[in-house]
Parts: structure tokens; sequence; C-alpha cells
């Protein structure tokens, strides 16, 4: 039998215990032995739970269990997590968790502490929810230089921005039923603000080029200034806003990583990605582009991909040796005013499209239907961030500036 601790039993680890306690038989048989959750770390009761029996308060009665062998760590959030998940790695216990903050700001140093205590430190439920994406990376595409991943990687902002699109929900109410789903982070600007998409980006990104890719060094965008009416303009050029996370490998080493919303075409895949359903498409110079695609978020799609880590680990321990990136340098990621991307502006102003062309090059201009007297819609061509920065600079007196989207590049 193989013992298991769970830290944390919200959202996610409760749908861990729940799988582990449902499905036991199957388990034992895809793992090659019984798994038995043998403790549960909560500060709070559980009293109506069938392991109501295994719950502590103290994070020393699995820490000191020599008998655990697998730790599952879904509490989020930095600390404790940090110091708990070290902790237990350093005590030769394998690591599972789903924490995607913890694994963005400390993996490359805790996936050290692993290596060197021979055991495992996994993360596939850190992005992706339920879509099998890093063992995927790191295993089946290992022939592979991975030059670009890009795809949509918050379910939280996707089921938000789809609601935008085709109910013509307002924001907040769209905000408020994703709460009420239980998708958001406890924290709703973690999603709204790209900053869950950013430490997703900034994993897989990791993996890919082999050297920790830090949240801070990551331009990142949300999605509360997106409107309903940047929505129309974009459908009515062919276009649905989505939020993207990308990383490029650089000709000179480097690498372009951002979050940012993007008008995404319709003949594109990544359009019809819809709900709370992420996708990502990784391109390797031998495959070309590989899409994932499956439900990013929710307890039970979250906590699968939990327990096939545990499974994994008691199939085949001591495997992580090869999962395992660099520490960053100070110049992994590249600066983002020089980024080039294609723009969609929204202006309110006398502004003549003589005036525009003047500042950003030839456009494209939208429309929409009850396009106010004064309101402008267009698209401009490729070029760095930092001319459509002073292009915008250069608007004083002519008009206000009232959205700006980039284009998938
Ligand atoms: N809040 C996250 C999301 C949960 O909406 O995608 C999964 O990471």
């Amino acid at each position: 039998m193989i013992k298991i601790a769970l830290m944390g039993h919200g959202v996610v680890g409760s749908g861990v215990a729940e799988i582990l306690e449902e499905k036991k038989q199957s388990l034992a048989q895809k793992a090659g032995d019984a798994l038995y959750c043998a403790k549960i770390l909560d500060l709070r009761e559980f009293p109506d739970t069938p392991y109501a029996d295994r719950f502590t308060k103290d994070f020393n009665d699995i820490a000191e269990d020599e008998s655990i062998q697998i730790v599952v760590e879904a509490m989020g959030g930095l600390h404790p997590a940090y110091e708990f998940v070290k902790a237990c790695l350093e005590k030769g216990k394998n690591v599972v968790t789903s924490n995607k903050e913890l694994v963005a700001e400390k993996g490359a140093e805790l996936l050290a502490v692993a290596k060197a205590k021979n055991v495992n430190f996994f993360f596939e439920a850190s992005v992706g929810g339920g879509i099998p994406i890093i063992r995927p990376m790191h295993l089946c595409l290992a022939a592979n230089r991975i030059d670009e991943i890009y795809g949509i990687l918050n379910g939280t902002t996707n089921f938000i921005l789809t609601k935008m699109i085709q109910e013509q929900m307002t924001f907040d109410a769209a905000l408020s039923l994703a709460q009420q789903l239980g998708y958001a982070e406890k924290n709703p600007a973690a999603d709204i603000d790209g900053i869950d998409a950013c430490r997703k980006i900034c994993i897989l990104a990791s993996l890919a080029f082999g050297r920790h890719v830090y949240p801070q060094e990551v331009y990142t965008e949300g999605i509360s200034n997106i409107t309903l009416e940047d929505v129309a303009y974009a459908r009515n050029g062919g276009y649905v806003v989505k939020l993207i996370g990308q990383a490029k490998r650089l000709p000179d080493g480097k690498s372009q990583v951002m979050v940012s919303p993007a008008l995404v075409p319709v003949e594109n895949q990544l359009s019809r990605v819809d709900d709370v359903f992420n996708s990502v498409l990784i391109k390797g110079d031998e495959t070309g582009e590989v899409m994932f695609y499956g439900k990013g978020a929710g307890k039970l799609p979250t906590a699968s991909a939990v327990v096939a880590d545990v499974v994994h680990i008691a199939k085949s321990p001591s495997t992580s040796q090869s999962l395992i990136w660099e520490d960053s340098a100070a110049d992994t990621v590249a600066d983002a005013s020089a980024y080039r991307n294609a723009f969609y502006y929204r202006l309110q102003g006398p502004i003549s499209k003589e005036q525009i062309e003047a500042l950003w090059g030839t456009v494209t201009v939208l429309s929409r239907q009850g396009q106010p007297t004064g309101e402008v819609a267009f698209l401009t061509g490729v070029m760095p961030e930092s001319q459509a920065e002073s292009a915008e600079k250069k608007l004083a007196g002519k008009a206000e500036l009232l959205g700006k989207i980039r284009l998938l590049g």
C-alpha cells in the first residue's frame, strides 16, 4: 500500500480525496499498488466526509510520518505551501502540486531539491486543469525543440469573454456567474488581471526553454478593460477577443513571453475554444503545431491531473530526474517594448483617417451597430510595441484612447 497525505481540502484537494476513495480499485490496478489517503491537513473541520478521522491541523503529523511517500499540495498560495513542500521534499517524500503560483515562483528551486533527494516533484494540474500538458511536453514531444507556445490558459476569463461575446452579458455579471460556478480563484484579480495565465505561461516557457521564467519578467495585461463595444467591433471585423498567453523562442536565445487580450480571427481554432475550456498550441521543430484542449478549471478535471501524477509516482518512483530547468539569468526574457504586434484601437474625438494613418501607418477601419458620432475603431499593421505607444502619446488634443487590444500574431 502507498500512503498519501493531502495538504488542503478545498476545491481541488477535496476532489482528489473523492477520486482516491471512489476509484480505489481501478487506481490500485493502474498504479500497481493500493493508494491510501492516510492524512489530510486543513485548519477547517469536515465532520461529514468518509475520511473525517484522518484530518490533522498539524503539518508535522505529515512531515514526521515516514510511512507517507507521496504528499499532495492543494493549499494554493505561496506561503506556507512553499515551506511545507520544500520540507517534504527534503525529507525524501514525493510531492504533487496543483499550485501554479508555487511552481511559477519556486519551480527551479524545488525541482533542484527533488533531484538532490532523488524524489519527484510533479505539477501536471498546475497548467490547463484536466488537460495533460506537462508530461506530453516533457516526454511525448522530447524529440522536438519547442519554438513557440500560445493559447487560452485561464478558464474564468474565457468563460467571461464567451458570455460577453455570445450573450452580450456585462463583464460584472459574467464574473459573478463564474464565481458562483466555482471557476474563479479566491481572489478574482488573479484571473481577471491575467496573473493566473501569466503563472501558467511561465511554467510552460520554463519547461520548453529550460530556464526559469519568473512572472515579474512577463508583460501581463488582463481583461477588465474589455468592453461590449470592443467585442462588437471585433465581431464585425471577423475576430473574437480571447486572453492569450504566449511564449516564443527568439533568434538571439532570449524569449518573448506575454499575457494579454488578443483579437483572434474567427478562422483560427482558438476562436472556437469557449466557456471554461482551455487550449494550448505547441510548435515543435519536428511535429509542427500540436493542439491540446480540455477543461482548464474546476474541481474534478484538476483533481484528475493530480491523481494522474500520484499514479505515475506509484508506478515508477524516482522518474523526475529529467523534469528540471535551470534558474533564470537576468536576460532570459526580452524587453517587451521590442515585441512586434498589430493592434486594434478605439478612439473618441474629431480625428480623421488621414491623421490616424499619419500616426500608425495604414489602418483598416471597423464599424459597429449603434456606433456613436466621433467614435472610431481600426486595426493597424505589425509594429514594435514602442512605436504603437509613441503614436498614442501624440493623440493629445485630437482624440481620447478608449480601447487597445493586440491582434494574435
Ligand atoms: N482560476 C483558474 C482558471 C483555475 O479559471 O483557469 C484553474 O487554474
